[in-house]
């Protein structure tokens, strides 16, 4: 594999090969000096044509670590807010010799038309398409589910018997689908929980089992909680019913954090709308992984790059 472009692309033995890379890589991050000299000479562009905190900078942290050049491209302010096309970019970013390009975009299918037009040789990586995958953030999030079950004995393990429960707009989020492919092909359950309105046409031909009431849900005391984000701005006044009742209905409060097992863990991809999808004291309870999350995402990032750019091993 030259790309990662989807969860739904990897083996269950590509996945834990990633995993156990990112476990080496985590080493690497609690040394004194943080980094490594394996891609040095190579250059990766971020390309985001969507706004982004914690995948930008993990991945330009990520690749600094291993010593590679990093270029920031940002659609706003450069010259693809005076039209130029993706074609165009990608032949800029050819020109200037990116080895990498993980780009972020609007639209479902921008990093897969970038990795099969012919216009650039480098690897592509996703880092968010649409409402199609963001296959980085599953991977980050199977790294730490791991890690909270076995600790340091993880590398080699799937997530064999583990139960995850994602709440919230399934509808709009490439988070819930990358994950969604990568949690089972890994072995675990995955129970989605939505309103109707928020469930995407054909989950029923997912590898999920679908429930609408959030306390039914948590009832069954799942391994793992994940909220997902209500993205407004990609969003139909008729899909959302109204903040308050959205809460109530669905969103992980304190009452609802009491109930879970003590061993559950609640995550949450971030950014996260405190007071909506999720109370403040769940985000910041002993339960919540959130930081841990964004942290572990540099050891998964420098995991994929080295994995597509250093030339000892591929992917595949
Ligand atoms: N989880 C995630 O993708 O966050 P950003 O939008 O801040 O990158």
């Amino acid at each position: 594999m030259r790309h990662l472009l989807s969860t739904r692309d990897l083996s269950r033995d590509q996945a834990i090969a990633i995993l156990d890379v990112a476990e080496d890589m985590a080493d690497v991050a609690d040394r004194e000096v943080k980094k490594l000299p394996t891609l040095r000479g190579k250059t990766v562009v971020n390309l985001f044509f969507e706004d982004s905190t914690r995948t930008r900078i993990s991945f330009e942290a990520a690749a600094k670590r291993l010593s590679a050049d990093v270029i920031n491209f940002s659609a706003k302010g450069s010259s693809v807010s005076k039209g130029e096309s993706l074609k165009d970019t990608a032949q800029t970013l050819a020109a200037i010799g990116a080895d990498a390009v993980v780009i972020r975009h609007g639209s479902s299918g921008a990093p897969l038309v970038l990795a099969n037009a012919g216009w650039i040789e480098a690897a592509i990586v996703n880092a968010g398409d649409g409402t199609h995958e963001h296959p980085t953030q599953a991977l980050l999030d199977a790294f730490t589910i791991r890690r909270r079950l076995h600790g340091p004995a993880s590398r080699g393990h799937g997530l064999d018997g583990v139960t995850v429960t994602i709440v919230g707009d399934i509808l709009h989020s490439r988070v819930a689908r990358s994950n969604v492919w990568l949690l089972t092909t890994l072995g675990a359950s995955v129970t989605l929980v939505a309103p109707a309105t928020l469930l995407p046409i054909g989950v029923d031909e997912w590898p999920v089992a679908v429930l609408f009431d959030l306390d039914e849900a948590l009832a069954r005391q799942a391994d793992v909680v994940m909220m997902l984000r209500i993205q407004s701005e990609r969003m139909h006044a008729a899909f959302f019913p109204n903040a308050r009742e959205y809460s109530r209905q669905w969103g992980l409060d304190d009452g609802r954090l009491d109930r879970l097992g003590p061993d559950s863990i609640v995550m949450h991809p971030g950014p996260m709308n405190r007071g909506l999808e999720i109370s403040a004291g769940a985000a910041d309870s002993p339960q919540s992984t959130v930081l841990e999350q964004v942290a572990n995402g540099v050891s998964v990032r420098m995991a994929v790059l080295y994995l597509l750019l250093s030339g000892e091993r591929t992917l595949s």
